[in-house]
């Protein structure tokens, strides 16, 4: 009898393996879920139960298995079964006309060869073994002959399978996955990497937290997967796509690049859907083309577009020159770096007091956009790269990112070029700057700082904050040096009379407006922000560290500014992605005297919003079992705002629209997701109808 129930456990439990695995895949590859997360926990609830209970169970590919292994002391080496190539450039259509011409010479099959075009992604090249479909080590590309052992790292990378093919027998038939058995020993080649938006937000959370941000979302990549702790890769958005298939022992793979795509994808393998295959070298030159003007639309960075002839076979007997072999050629994109000269270094004060280096540039034109000055990241940074003013420096704008200096052209100095010194007084207010244990970035702690309290003011008013319209930069200078604003709660006692008095010529928007009408505006603007949600209050009031995410998880767990203000570091670690730097933050933000005073005004004059509390972010609702994407911008909300709505009604917000997306919440100026969700038949919704929806 016992013995029965066992194995029944042990059958359930790799069933579950299996199952997990299957949709986790679905929402991390295929974007494609067919169960709600709820389900999924409640499957993977009862999957680390049964470990809980039988930890000699544990399978390799189990998704428990995922995070958690603890950091190393140093990579080993892995040799590559074969070399790990790279590829030659092509700058220009004529240059790969040119070496169409090169390989059809050697070999007169070329002419009858058909190409595969593939993006570019400016990542990080990594190599995954397989051993009977389960996934049993990564490396680094290294110098194409042994890389570093990063099994650990890469197995936190969600969208890679830990055991393939991915499928689930109950599931098969709803699947896009055919069947197919993968040889013994399968060795992959992908490239892995940050998609520009998660980049982006990674460098905002780094930079609230006063630590060393990323360059660019390559690096971002290559320095989370080569560093040694996986807990770190785990909180990372890294992602990849695969390519290529390396090397195959006990088993057949497809000789074409065409097919091995598909087969990959069957596997269930990520890969690009950007790729296409051409009869001829010039419809797949065209087609570099179409995405070098779209570029932008891409998810990832890309550099360029890989053009290879798809028959490997014929690929492989072009052989190589070097390490590039003659079957394949990257069609580089324009360069968007150019080199100009550094006239100066500006010192910016934010509203935390991080003083930031910008970089006066000589202006200069890069892929049709001006650009006068570029990010400098922080003093560290410039010390590194040895950065001089008067340097000649090479700058880069890639897609949406801001502008930022590379480095130094060093040959091009003259011997004029001065050694930069870090200012050791705020440039605004004079008082000595201060630099913080584990810090990077260098603070004014001057609380009365008049350039902090100015930009303290700028948040405190902005969108995502308590969104008050027209009140403007010029403004509120005019406020803050006439006296009548000296801290942020001074807005809500603003009378007529001050806001005349400091409304200028730019403020109006036509010599007619009368000012007293932009007083009226800003004043019903102010009142209206007093009922701004909890949430807003706490992104408006600038604690270090604390964004809209944070925000809107603390105001969810406090309810009051009265329960949060009183909050230990211990208990602000209890929630979800605060950690000990932002806990210390808030509860060194709430301890200040300056501060306590501006809570005390704001209680007094009223702004002082609760909320219901919630047990973390799971809500059952109105939205339950639903998925939405949020596009553009909205008319009243920002896009956490209207992530936290939708939660707080039980249902989920995904990043891309899929067939799975019960609806696509429409703002303005929308993306691409705009389109998919039109030609996947997506309801559309505005920012009204979602609050009807909710009831
Ligand atoms: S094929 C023989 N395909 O670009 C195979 N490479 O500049 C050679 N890369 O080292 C590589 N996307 O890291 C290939 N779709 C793609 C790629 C790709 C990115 C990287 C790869 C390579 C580098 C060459």
């Amino acid at each position: 009898m016992f013995y029965n129930h066992l194995m029944d456990a042990k059958t359930r439990y790799a069933e579950l393996v299996r199952e997990l695995n299957y949709h986790f895949n679905r929402y991390h590859v295929l974007d494609d879920p067919v169960i709600s997360d709820a389900e999924y926990d409640k499957l993977y609830i009862e999957l680390k139960r049964i470990e809980a209970e039988h930890p000699d169970w544990i399978a390799p590919d189990s998704p428990s298995q995922r995070a958690g292994a603890r950091p190393a002391d140093r990579f080993d080496k892995v040799r590559h079964p074969a070399p790990i190539l790279s590829l030659a450039n092509a700058f220009g259509a004529d240059d790969a006309r040119a070496w169409y011409e090169r390989v059809r010479k050697l070999d007169d099959r070329v002419e009858k060869a058909k190409f595969v075009v593939e993006p570019k992604i400016d990542g990080l090249s990594v190599v995954l073994h397989y051993r009977d479909g389960l996934f049993v080590q990564g490396a680094t590309r290294g110098d194409g002959e042994v890389g570093e052992d990063i099994t650990s790292n890469l197995r936190t990378v969600k969208s890679i399978p830990l055991r393939i093919p991915v499928n689930c027998d109950q599931k098969a038939e709803s699947g896009k996955q055919k069947a197919v058995t993968p040889p013994d020993y399968l060795v992959v080649r992908g490239e892995a990497f940050i998609p520009i938006n998660d980049f982006e937000e990674l460098n905002r959370k780094l930079e609230e937290a006063g630590e060393k941000t990323y360059m660019n979302p390559r690096n971002s990549a290559a320095g989370s997967l080569r560093q040694l702790d996986p807990k770190l890769t785990a909180s990372r958005p890294i992602t990849l796509l695969v390519y290529q298939i390396v090397h195959a022992e006990g088993g057949q793979v497809p000789t074409l690049q065409w097919e091995i795509l598909e087969y990959l994808r069957a596997l269930g393998f990520p890969v690009t859907d950007v790729a296409k295959r051409f009869d001829d070298i010039e419809s797949a030159i065209a087609y570099t083309g179409t995405w070098d003007k779209k570029r932008d639309d891409l998810p990832y960075e890309a550099d360029g577009m890989v053009i290879k002839i798809d028959d490997l076979t014929l690929a492989a007997e072009l052989g190589f020159v070097g390490k590039d072999p003659r079957g394949a050629i990257a069609f580089k994109f324009p360069a968007r770096e150019v080199t100009t000269t550094l006239l100066g270094i500006d010192v910016e004060v934010g509203r935390t007091g991080v003083l930031t280096p910008k970089a006066v540039l000589e202006a200069v034109e890069i892929n049709g956009v001006i650009v006068k000055n570029a990010t400098l990241h922080n003093f560290d940074y410039i010390k590194e790269k040895d950065i001089r003013v008067g340097d000649r420096v090479l700058v880069k704008r890639a897609g949406e990112v801001i502008p930022y200096v590379i480095g130094p052209v060093v040959d091009a100095r003259t011997g004029t070029e001065k050694i930069y010194q870090p200012p050791s007084v705020c440039p605004a207010c004079g008082q000595p700057v201060e630099h913080f244990e584990g810090e990077v970035a260098w603070y004014c702690v001057n609380a009365a700082c008049p350039a902090q309290l100015v930009r303290n003011v700028e948040h405190f008013v902005s969108r995502g904050a308590m969104d008050i319209v027209g009140m403007g930069t010029k403004i509120v200078e005019k406020l803050i040096e006439a006296g009548k604003v000296s801290d942020v709660a001074d807005i809500f006692t603003l009378t007529r009379e001050d806001i005349l008095e400091s409304v200028t010529k730019k403020d109006r928007k036509t010599e007619k407006e009368p000012p007293g009408k932009i007083a009226d505006n800003l004043l019903a603007a102010i009142a209206d922000s007093r009922n701004r949600p909890l949430n807003r209050l706490i992104t408006a009031l600038g604690i270090r560290g604390v964004g809209e995410v944070s925000a809107a998880d603390l105001a969810a767990h406090f309810g009051s500014l009265d329960a949060l203000s009183t909050a230990s570091a211990d208990e602000l670690q209890q929630i979800e992605g605060i950690g000990p730097n932002i806990a210390a933050g808030i509860v060194d933000w709430f301890g200040r005297p300056a501060n306590q005073e501006v809570l005390k005004k704001l209680k007094a004059a009223g702004v002082w919003p609760k909320m219901q509390k919630m047990e973390g972010r799971k809500q059952e609702g109105a939205f339950t079992g639903l998925t939405f994407v949020i596009t553009g911008t909205l008319p009243a909300w920002s896009r956490e705002d209207a992530k936290a709505f939708i939660e707080s009604n039980g249902g989920k917000v995904t990043d891309s629209v899929s067939r799975k997306t019960s609806y696509l919440v429409l703002g303005e100026n929308p993306g691409s997701k705009l389109e998919k969700a039109k030609s996947l038949g997506v309801k559309i919704i505005g920012e009204a109808e979602l609050k009807q929806l909710a009831g």
